[in-house]
């Protein structure tokens, strides 16, 4: 029978596989029996996603030999926590999982952060699957091995780099999102076209959604396995996250991290503007692809006030913050702006 997904191999500090095509969940057995023997397997989702796709997953499991456990918690940012966290340890440990069992996240970006923070520290590390349902997990967080949860005093806090042994995105899961949901993964979509030109190109020529999905993974591959621990190039990826931050943070996490970076790139676009790194042409078409993306944006708060959570930001050292400039199509570059200059150098 002809092949029909679409296989991209990362070469990281663990190479592993990401598959890309339709009606993969009934295969994820078959596709995890070459990476792991006949053990106790831990699929990890949520509310929403467990009446939709657990069954599917643990059945082809099952029907390959592994012995299936399914933790199942509340839906959202909020579940991101150290609480939740504590739970899914002390489920395995009840569960006598050793180091040679392992774990499947099936879910969103929420799902797989904690899954894979849980596989991180849990004995040290055991393997785990991500299964991405949502386009944002699909083309971002599931594959390159950051993990994490949150903090009260902020996202994503606490983490660990910990590639996964395999990524199976099943496109068919996202039918069945929101079209807030979807968009919200545009937004990381238009992202990706800021950064590379043919991931731009595909986006302006209406590309087919399964070819975006493999170009995005397939350029994030590239930037993983030059720069698996964020010490340079994979920084590009945090393109427009300083103020998404700073607003999801602002709206309690009611606006989700996918429309907070569209409104981020929109912030970065103008002061690229500004700063005479772009040209009119190249800002007014920039603008127009995030626009395709996610549609109108409106950014609910004053720079003054997104900005003020950067302070708290990952990526600053010191007193300064770098953050990820537009320089024409495809070109983004680090420019370190100290941080009591930041609102002057991003106001319109
Ligand atoms: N989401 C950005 C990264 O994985 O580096």
């Amino acid at each position: 029978m002809a092949k029909i997904f679409n296989t991209i191999e990362v070469n990281a500090s663990e190479n592993y596989q990401v598959i890309v095509g339709e009606n993969l969940l009934e295969k994820v057995g078959e596709f995890l029996s070459p990476l792991l023997s006949p053990c106790k397997i831990a699929v990890i989702t949520d509310d929403i996603v467990d009446g939709l796709y657990a069954k599917q997953v643990i059945n082809s499991l099952e029907n390959s030999g592994f012995q299936v456990f399914k933790f199942v918690f509340k839906k959202g940012e909020e579940s991101k926590n150290l609480s939740t966290y504590g739970k899914i340890l002390s489920f395995l440990a009840c569960h006598e999982f050793s180091r040679t069992d392992g774990i499947v996240a099936l879910g969103g970006g929420v799902v797989g952060d904690l899954s894979g923070f849980v596989a991180a520290t849990f004995l040290r590390g055991i393997k785990y699957i991500q299964i991405p349902t949502t386009l944002l997990a699909q083309i971002d967080s599931s594959v390159g091995g950051k993990t994490a949860v949150d903090l009260p005093e902020g996202k994503n806090l606490v983490g660990a780099f910990k590639q996964p042994s395999l990524v199976v995105c099943d496109v068919k899961t996202l039918s069945t999102l929101t079209p807030e949901i979807f968009t919200d993964g545009m937004g990381e979509m238009a992202k990706y076209a800021l950064l590379d030109k043919e991931i731009y190109t595909l986006l302006s020529n209406n590309a087919p959604l399964e070819s975006l999905i493999s170009a995005c993974i397939d350029y994030k591959r590239k930037v993983v396995e030059e720069d698996e621990f964020e010490s340079g190039l994979r920084k590009l990826l945090n393109l427009g996250h300083t103020p998404a931050h700073g607003i999801e943070n602002l709206s309690g996490y009611t606006i989700p991290h996918g429309k907070a970076v569209a409104m981020g790139l929109d912030i970065i676009l103008s002061a690229s503007k500004k700063h005479n790194l772009i040209t009119d042409k190249d800002f007014e078409d920039m603008q127009e692809v995030v626009k395709k993306c996610v549609g109108k944006i409106s950014c609910p708060f004053s720079l003054e006030e997104t900005l003020g959570h950067a302070v708290n930001d990952k990526k600053r050292s010191g007193d300064f913050i770098t953050l990820i400039m537009v320089f024409g199509i495809g070109d983004c570059r680090p420019v370190k702006v100290e941080i009591n200059k930041l609102k002057e150098y991003l106001g319109y």
